[in-house]
């Protein structure tokens, strides 16, 4: 009897939590088939009163049972928990576009090239060196063997510092990179190849293709007498511009003037924009004007402590603010400068 009414309630109880959904009807199932005062648990402890017989055939069913139901419950409340859930609003659309990321600021157009020109010049062995913005007179004319009160230092439209003391050397904001040699080969002995990117001032009047702050790189090579010749610049100049534009350029080089190189060169390279066919940018001649370079002047030499004669070698300057013009087209170098972020963020990468 009491076998068989044990067995009645795990049927009773099964059958009716499959019908159970809300919370309320769950806490009275449980209640009912689990709870204290439950009919299972009142046979449960009616157990002491039984025969020994049955209490060995009750107990083990009864509690079996109790177990059962127990465990039922308990998937049937997380399968009914699951089945309140509202998915459509849990659904995560994982194609939707992400929250717009804390601005990030990135590297200014004239670096980048920079960058791409130091990648080349270390690719081919060169190092890179570095000189100060406010630099003596003496680094950036005496020692380069521009005369003292000679027309040429007015070629490069120099601003010059004030002063409160006449110290022995006034101080300019640099108008060229070339400062730099005087102060590298103090500090080295050749052979050496060296680049030096940097920032240079003139007192120009600025319009599209002219700015008082603009970006150089001074490039030289100096070794013994005879290792170092013209025909190298003109090879390392055609080697690097090939690797900057990605395309065979040739450089073609004019006599000219700087007191710190002997014999001296304007050099152009092929144009870029049109395959050297002539377009507005070369007006016409398949040529652009990139820099200055030039054999050592031996004064120069003499200048950092070395003995005349003893070493040969090339220098070369080139404007790094003309090739992001070019690179990237920009028609106005005044825009560079201007700190318009609207200009600037163009260049993200
Ligand atoms: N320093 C020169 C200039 O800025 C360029 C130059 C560099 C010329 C090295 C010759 C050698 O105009």
């Amino acid at each position: 009897m009491l076998q068989e009414r044990i067995e009645q309630i795990m049927k009773e109880g099964r059958e009716s939590l499959a019908t159970v959904s809300t919370a309320a009807d769950f806490e009275a199932w449980e209640t009912r088939y689990l709870g204290r005062k439950s009919e299972l648990n009142e046979i449960l402890k009616g157990l002491k009163d039984l025969s020994p017989e049955e209490k060995r055939l009750i107990g083990p069913l009864g509690n079996r049972v109790k177990q059962e139901l127990a465990a039922a419950f308990a998937v049937a409340k997380e399968t009914i928990f699951e089945r309140n859930i509202d998915w459509e609003a849990e659904r995560i659309d994982v194609t939707a576009p992400g929250h717009p990321i804390v601005p990030c600021g990135h590297l200014h157009p004239v670096t980048l090239i920079e960058h791409r020109i130091q990648d080349i010049f270390l690719s081919m062995g060169f190092s890179i060196a570095d000189g100060p913005e406010a630099e003596s007179e003496w680094y950036n004319f005496d020692a380069l063997n521009f005369p003292k009160d000679h027309p040429a230092r007015d070629m490069q439209d120099t601003f010059f510092i004030r002063q409160e003391k006449k110290s022995q050397h006034r101080f300019v904001p640099r108008t060229h990179t070339s400062g730099v040699q005087v102060r590298y080969m103090e500090a080295h002995k050749p052979p050496f190849r060296v680049i030096v990117p940097g920032r240079v001032f003139r007192n120009e009047a600025t319009d599209a293709s002219h700015e008082h702050t603009f970006h150089q790189f001074e490039c030289f090579m100096v070794a013994e007498e005879g290792m170092v010749t013209v025909a190298t610049f003109k090879h390392v100049a055609e080697t690097f511009f090939s690797a900057f534009f990605n395309e065979k350029v040739s450089v073609r080089l004019r006599p000219s003037f700087f007191p710190f190189t002997e014999p001296s060169f304007e050099f152009d390279i092929s144009c870029v924009l049109c395959g050297a066919q002539g377009c507005p940018t070369c007006k016409q001649t398949g040529w652009l004007e990139i820099g200055g370079a030039g054999m050592i002047n031996q004064h120069v030499f003499e200048s950092a402590g070395y003995r005349r004669g003893q070493y040969q070698g090339f220098a070369w300057g080139f404007g790094v603010t003309r090739l992001a013009l070019m690179k990237y087209r920009i028609s106005d170098i005044r825009l560079l400068m201007s700190g318009d972020l609207r200009f600037i963020r163009q260049f993200q990468q």
